[in-house]
């Protein structure tokens, strides 16, 4: 259950929610919102930027363990050098001006996708999130920068190979759990998979994220370009959720009586 209050929506909402301990969002619709507004795209990449300080804190609030953001994907490379430039700019922003708050809001960066191949002043202002927040004990916030579902799934099947190439792993011995281990998400242990997947701007797919993570996640897609996405939008998606029978393959409880 969560009492939450929003600032766009001042009245307490006694919903009884329940809320996902690991919310993923793909945040689109940065360049439509632009467009509407007959700004160049980058505009819309940094109103979504506030976007990201604003549910960063309503997730916090509402008591979310992980909230992984899908902020560059490695299919982004591909896209203009100036909108590249400007995307890679945003995290220094973005820490440089937000760190505080995070730090303030006991909030825990980390990232997962291959951050090596990023220009370096980008790694240099990640790495010094992760540091200056590094004590934090509540939610981990989570960027997906230079993220790949389906690299990270072939690396991870590499990193096995090569133990069982060494003779350090049998093939037998390949499991969910180790599988899992070998993936990018392993640092976030039982909460690396998803609970909650939600994706703005009206397109209906997961654009290579986190395939395996998500295979038992709520999805959610609203029409809600990311730019404008509020705290009120993402309790909408958290009320759907509530009403979700998640029966990871099995029967819910109302068929095992009836048995
Ligand atoms: C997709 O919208 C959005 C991206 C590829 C970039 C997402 C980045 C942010 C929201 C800001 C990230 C902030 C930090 C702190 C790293 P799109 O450009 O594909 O939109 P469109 O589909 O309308 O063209």
């Amino acid at each position: 259950m969560a009492l939450f209050k929003t600032k766009t929506n001042p009245k307490v909402v006694p919903a009884q929610l329940k809320i996902p301990e690991h919310i993923a969002i793909i945040m689109d619709g940065n360049g439509r919102w632009a467009k509407k507004r007959m700004m160049p795209r980058i505009a819309g990449h940094k109103t979504g930027m506030n976007t990201v300080k604003r549910i960063t804190t309503a997730a916090s609030d509402l008591g979310v363990k992980v909230l992984t953001l899908y902020a560059f994907s490695t299919e982004n490379w591909s896209r203009p050098n100036d909108e590249v430039s400007f995307l890679m700019q945003l995290p220094i922003d973005f820490f440089n001006d937000f760190v505080p708050d995070l730090i303030k809001n006991n909030i825990r960066v980390q990232v997962m996708g291959n951050i090596a191949q990023l220009p370096d002043g980008t790694q240099q202002a990640v790495q010094r999130a992760i540091d200056q927040t590094a004590g934090g004990t509540g939610m981990i916030l989570n960027f997906a920068l230079n993220y790949g579902g389906q690299i990270e799934i072939v690396a991870a099947a590499k990193q096995l190979a090569q133990q069982v190439a060494d003779g350090t792993l049998m093939v037998d011995e390949i499991t969910p759990e180790n599988f899992s281990a070998a993936l990018q998400t392993h640092a976030l242990g039982d909460l690396s998979a998803p609970d909650l997947m939600i994706r703005t701007s009206g397109e209906l797919r997961l654009s290579n994220f986190m395939p395996y993570q998500a295979a038992y996640s709520e999805l959610y897609f609203t029409d809600v370009l990311w730019p404008d996405y509020s705290a009120d939008d993402l309790l909408e998606a958290i009320a759907s959720f509530t009403k979700r029978d998640r029966r990871f393959g099995g029967l819910n409880e109302k068929y095992e009586s009836e048995s």
